[in-house]
């Protein structure tokens, strides 16, 4: 089956601009004194691959057959999904994988701009350097999205929370929220996202994408260990407290999303969605009613064993770890019902080995 992205309905705007307050930092002491970040830096330069040469784009892949095992995306253990016809599940299989592979997209683009924003706000030489590296590394993840994503269906809008979330980063007036908001948290969310399709997706080019874009981010999220963490150590108490405030609140925002890692916040509609639907030819309030079927009768979707929780096991221990939690701020995170993990265990697993434990 073969499916026309011209034909595909999505309402993805061409652009979107703002201005940011960032603030521009010189550095003219070019002596390296942070040396996990230069051997970040010289270990990034080392790791650099070419998607177009590293991976066999030439693999067929079927753009009508999940890319992740039956009945763990949820939607197709829904008695509603079984009553439709074939030709319709193949459509929203297509178009549901787009839609959830455009996030990735989307969020590797706000990762390419704050990489590049890192290099104009850190105030070391080193860590403008490995900056200058993760930005070549997020060009690159952009890439292979992108490419991907053609082959199955078109791309989609970016969901607003995640667009609030990396816009909220990008205006941040430190470059340690900035860190925060895209390398522990953005990443938190990605890498645990990235991991679980690599273990459960059908598509060995997916799967050759994912480990290649893994590697990387073990470097991201190392350097955002290694940095902030010294960074926050060194701060007046009044701005590690305002640090520690933009955490929760980035961390607030997107809980609440997701509905609450706390079970109190509440789903917001995606215009993205619904355009999968309308591709897919279903009707969306039939979709809905299918969902609220669905959930009085109990249908879940199924937890794979060794599933990563972005929250639980990477972004807040990540948080808590390079001291972005403080009693004022443990405080706010009890009252809104997100408890503060603290097992590092995956997290460290998940980061680059020979730079990833704090500097300090
Ligand atoms: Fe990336
Ligand atoms: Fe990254």
């Amino acid at each position: 089956m073969s499916l026309d992205p011209k034909a595909s309905r999505t309402t993805a705007s061409a652009g979107d601009a703002f201005v940011t307050p960032m603030q521009i930092t010189w550095q003219f002491d070019y002596a390296a004194e942070i040396e996990k970040l230069r051997n970040l830096y010289s270990k990034s330069k080392r790791l650099q691959w070419d998607a177009e040469v590293q991976i066999d784009w030439s693999q067929p892949i079927d753009p009508s057959k999940p890319i992740v095992e039956e009945g763990r995306f949820g939607f197709d253990r829904m008695p509603f999904m079984q009553r439709l016809s074939q030709r319709q599940r193949e459509a929203f299989t297509a178009h549901v994988s787009a839609h959830r592979l455009s996030q990735f997209l989307h969020g590797e683009q706000g990762a390419l701009m704050v990489a590049a924003a890192l290099v104009h706000a850190v105030p070391d030489h080193e860590g403008k350097l490995y900056a200058a590296t993760q930005t070549m590394d997020e060009a690159r993840h952009v890439e292979v999205f992108e490419r991907y994503i053609r082959k199955l269906a078109s791309v989609y809008p970016m969901t607003p929370s995640l667009k609030r979330l990396i816009d909220a980063t990008l205006q941040a007036d430190h470059w340690v929220k900035i860190a925060i908001g895209m390398n522990m948290i953005v990443e938190g969310l990605a890498l645990g996202a990235f991991h679980n399709m690599r273990r459960m997706t059908s598509c060995t080019l997916l799967r050759q994408v994912l480990e290649n874009v893994l590697r990387d981010e073990s470097r991201h999220v190392a350097f955002g260990n290694v940095y902030v963490g010294h960074a926050i150590a060194a701060m007046h108490p009044d701005q590690r407290e305002d640090v520690a405030g933009f955490a929760f609140d980035a961390l607030h925002t997107l809980a609440s999303s997701f509905g609450g890692a706390g079970g109190r916040g509440r789903y917001e509609p995606d215009p993205g969605f619904r355009d999968v639907l309308v591709n897919a030819d279903i009707d969306p309030g039939d979709f809905v009613r299918g969902l609220k079927e669905a959930r009085d009768q109990g249908v879940a979707p199924e937890q794979a064993p060794g599933t990563i929780h972005s929250f639980k096991d990477l972004m807040i221990p990540a948080l808590v770890r390079v001291g972005a939690v403080t009693d004022r701020t443990r405080a706010l995170f009890a009252e809104a019902g997100i408890p503060l993990y603290e097992d590092c265990t995956v997290l460290e697993s998940m980061e680059d080995r020979e730079t990833g434990e704090p500097i300090l």
